[in-house]
């Protein structure tokens, strides 16, 4: 492993340098002793007792511990759109007070409580699943790169009339260390490959191990393998050193998770100062929401209130000003109406100590 690339990283749990054990293929935190293990090369940096799986958070604020068996059983009984049952599955297990009080309830959990990824390994459940190391194996291919990368110039033109603002905001000054939250589907990895990576150095964290996989595969296929490293992590506990990220950048992973303070205090300590954070979000933060609980009649505000005690995204002011007490002060905004899907928003943000 290059040592460069090895130099920004840290255990996510004792936040230790970790050092590489080529024989075994895992990496070790030196004091501590612990060991995280690589899949095709990608590092695995969360605990071994979490699951390297999205969750949708707000199933997980209703739902708790049985949040992934009850999405795996609608994914496989219903492969096209599990959503469409799952949101009839809501109406018959909660009505409008019980889903505030459950939002209230997660409010109140101490910190240490939601910061912890609901879903765990048991005995069925294996940190990876097999069908996840098959998936993500066939994800890591120059095909699949192939694919994701005329994937997004098709997207460009249809909906993501954003994407390359958004790329030349995190590329245009040449930084040495980008770090981007949400690999998902790939689409801004491939918004910033394109724009000119030049000699950028481009960390890509997701939770999911498939997800990340997409950008072995884009790697691969751009011939970028030794500047494009993805590794599996959580927001809140990113395994990066202090001050090592000249840009950090986001391409709605912010919209899809939990405790959005804790991303940003994360994001603050991570970033050198004068460093930049770029994404982008929803304009309305109640759409997943909405979405998720249709039926309910739940008004506009009342579901900011869920938003805001469940911790998710609930809009710019609040962005904002939640970014303004980590230091992250906005020094530019620029708004995107496609004719045929939401508003969105990009920000930058900059490390002003
Ligand atoms: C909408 S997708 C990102 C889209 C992607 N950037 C793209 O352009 O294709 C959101 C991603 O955030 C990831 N995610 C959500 N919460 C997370 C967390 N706390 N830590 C790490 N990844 C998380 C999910 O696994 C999911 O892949």
């Amino acid at each position: 492993m290059d040592m460069l690339i090895l130099n920004n990283l840290i255990s996510p749990i004792s936040k230790e340098k970790l050092s590489y054990e080529d024989e075994n293929e895992i990496l070790t935190s030196v004091l501590s002793k612990e060991k995280f293990k690589l899949l095709y090369q990608i590092p695995i940096l969360i605990p071994s007792t979490d699951v390297a799986d999205y969750s949708n958070n707000i199933l997980e604020i209703l739902y708790g511990e049985k949040t992934k068996e009850i999405e795996d059983y609608y994914y496989d009984k219903y492969k096209g759109d599990p959503y469409i049952e799952l949101t009839k599955k809501i109406k018959k297990d909660f009505d409008k007070d019980l889903i505030i009080s459950k939002f209230i309830e997660y409010s109140k959990l101490e910190n240490s409580e939601k910061l912890k990824w609901l879903i765990k390994v048991d005995k069925y459940n294996k940190q990876i699943s097999k069908a996840s190391i098959l998936k993500g194996f066939s994800y890591t291919t120059v095909d699949n790169g192939k694919k994701r990368i005329e994937i997004t110039k098709e997207m460009k033109v249809s909906w993501a009339i954003h994407l390359d603002d958004y790329a030349k905001l995190v590329t245009e000054s040449n930084p040495k260390f980008i770090l981007e939250l949400a690999t998902g589907a790939g689409i801004g990895t491939c918004g910033i490959i394109e724009s000119g990576l030049k000699n950028s150095k481009l960390y890509t964290i997701d939770i999911d191990f498939d997800c990340v996989c997409n950008a072995k595969g884009i790697a691969k296929y751009c011939n970028l393998e030794k500047q494009v490293i993805p590794v599996v992590a959580n927001f809140w506990y990113l395994p990066f050193k202090n001050n090592s990220m000249d840009m950090i950048c986001s391409h709605y992973g912010l919209d899809e998770s939990r405790e959005i303070t804790r991303i940003i205090e994360e994001v603050s300590r991570v970033l050198k100062k004068d460093g930049n954070f770029v994404l982008i979000t929803r304009k309305d933060p109640s759409i997943r929401l909405k979405q998720t609980l249709d039926g309910f009649n739940f008004t506009y505000n009342e579901l900011i209130y869920l938003a805001k005690l469940g911790g998710l995204f609930s809009g710019l002011e609040n962005l904002i000003n939640i970014a303004k007490t980590y230091n992250l002060k906005l020094d530019f905004i620029n708004e995107y109406s496609p004719k045929n899907s939401h508003d969105r928003i990009l920000y930058r943000f900059v490390k002003n100590y």
